[in-house]
């Protein structure tokens, strides 16, 4: 069958990596790409929001199976129109994307549905705001409603910093609409974990467990990246928390999306806190996590295509499983320097082409001439494996060691 994975990105690089393996999968495509999913795919020069260009190209190409990275096209409605237009795609429909479109659709949601996540306030008004943050606790959590590449939610631990937040998002408009409510949420100290399921509307399939480093600096300090570095399966994650997390939040999730009319079909990502050995939602993403699917697509032994292609025709995953290999897998993202704040481009990158044991894969890269060059912040994800996460991590930095370009950084403690 012939395949189309839309997105440019580490994530993208890494499905595109799976589907290759796949004894039903003969031709991948990918749009737009990058010098890495060039490799395994024929890339495409299609941007991610131009859904009909994108459609268009689908049925002239007779693609089997769509397969969506970004949050972007899946807010904008690619799945039901590529559904209009009779086409196979893998992911939720505008209504089930909300879940991750609509901080507050959500946080109304779990509050319906008694879905445990953080107490929070919603508000359009930055004086009613500002009145409330004074009448409560610090830290607190301020988040932009809407879609802000991951840049909407501000952990405060000042009240300055606060009113700052609530300026910069309800006044100066920094996120456009995405900002005309933010929410000012309770603010949850305990374990973060990637809870991901592909779900068919009705049965889920649960993927690895993932621990994402969003933080910039190691011992997890300094400001928010997309994620520096991410491991499957997390250590937090015992069978009896995988039971809760399944049984109070994931079930309830996806009955209540069936109940409200927005049966979802898709990678439903579970952003959890660990409070005392309880799951409490942060957020949800309605797609595969950057950097988590890295980890969790190497440490993948089955095949991800058919519950893919019976999740895209409608039809039951029920019964079906994924097979996983033993032992851990890390992925370190080597980042260019100056990220998240501002950074240059084009710097030659070297040691590509001895990375034995694991997978580079690609994100911010371009071809320029014959070299591959550095083309955003998130540059490579480094994965490897080992039977224990230290010896993944292991495996990961000596390829790591190997890779160089002017003025890179990454963390050093992933895994350790
Ligand atoms: P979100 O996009 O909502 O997941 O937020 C991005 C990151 O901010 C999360 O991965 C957490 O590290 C952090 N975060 C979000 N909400 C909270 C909260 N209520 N308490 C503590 N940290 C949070
Ligand atoms: N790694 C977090 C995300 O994909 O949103």
């Amino acid at each position: 069958m012939k395949i189309l994975i839309v997105g440019n990105g580490g994530r993208e690089h890494a499905l595109v990596w799976k589907a290759s393996l796949s004894p039903l999968v003969d031709k991948i495509y990918c749009t737009p790409g990058n010098p890495g999913t060039a490799e395994l795919a024929e890339n495409i020069d299609i941007a991610v929001e131009d859904i009909e260009a994108l459609a268009d190209f689908s049925l002239k190409n007779r693609i089997d199976l769509t397969i969506v990275g970004p949050e972007v096209p899946l807010t904008l409605g690619i799945v039901d129109r590529f559904e209009e237009r009779g086409l196979a795609i893998f992911g939720p429909s505008k209504l089930g994307a909300e879940l991750e479109g609509s901080k507050v659709f959500s946080k109304n949601f779990m509050k319906k549905y008694g879905i445990p996540t953080a107490a929070s306030e919603i508000f359009v008004s930055a004086d009613k705001a500002k009145e409330y943050i004074k009448s409560v606790n610090l830290p607190l959590v301020i988040k932009a409603d809407g879609l802000a590449a991951g840049k909407g939610v501000v952990i405060c631990h000042k009240i300055e910093e606060a009113f700052e937040a609530v300026d910069t998002i309800l006044l100066d408009r920094q996120f456009g609409s995405a900002g005309d409510k933010i929410l000012v949420e309770q603010f949850l100290d305990g374990v973060e974990v990637s809870f991901m399921v592909l779900s068919d509307g009705q049965d889920f399939i649960p993927l690895v467990t993932a621990k994402d480093h969003k933080p910039v600096y190691d011992g997890n300090k300094g400001p928010n990246t997309g994620g520096l570095g991410a491991y499957a399966p997390s250590p937090t994650v015992t069978p009896e928390l995988m039971k809760k997390i399944i049984e109070r939040v994931i079930r309830p999730t996806i009955d209540g999306l069936a109940s409200e009319g927005r049966l979802y079909r898709g990678v439903i990502y579970a952003g959890l806190m660990i409070c005392d050995g309880e799951p409490v939602v942060l957020e949800y993403n309605c797609r595969f996590g950057d950097p988590e699917t890295q980890p969790i697509m190497f440490k993948m032994k089955g095949d991800i295509i058919p519950p893919m292609v019976k999740i895209a025709a409608h039809q039951s995953i029920k019964g079906l499983d994924i097979e996983w290999h033993e032992g851990y897998t890390v992925c370190i993202v080597m980042a260019s320097g100056g990220y998240p704040g501002a950074y240059e481009k084009g710097k030659v990158i070297s040691g590509l082409d001895d990375v034995g044991g694991g997978v580079v894969f690609q994100a911010g890269t371009k071809l320029s001439g014959k070299n591959i060059v550095t083309n955003g912040g998130r540059v490579l994800g480094v994965t490897s494996r080992g039977a224990t996460l230290a010896e993944a991590s292991d495996n990961a930095y000596k390829i790591v060691s190997k890779i160089s370009w002017d003025g890179l950084h990454y963390r050093r403690d992933i895994g350790r």
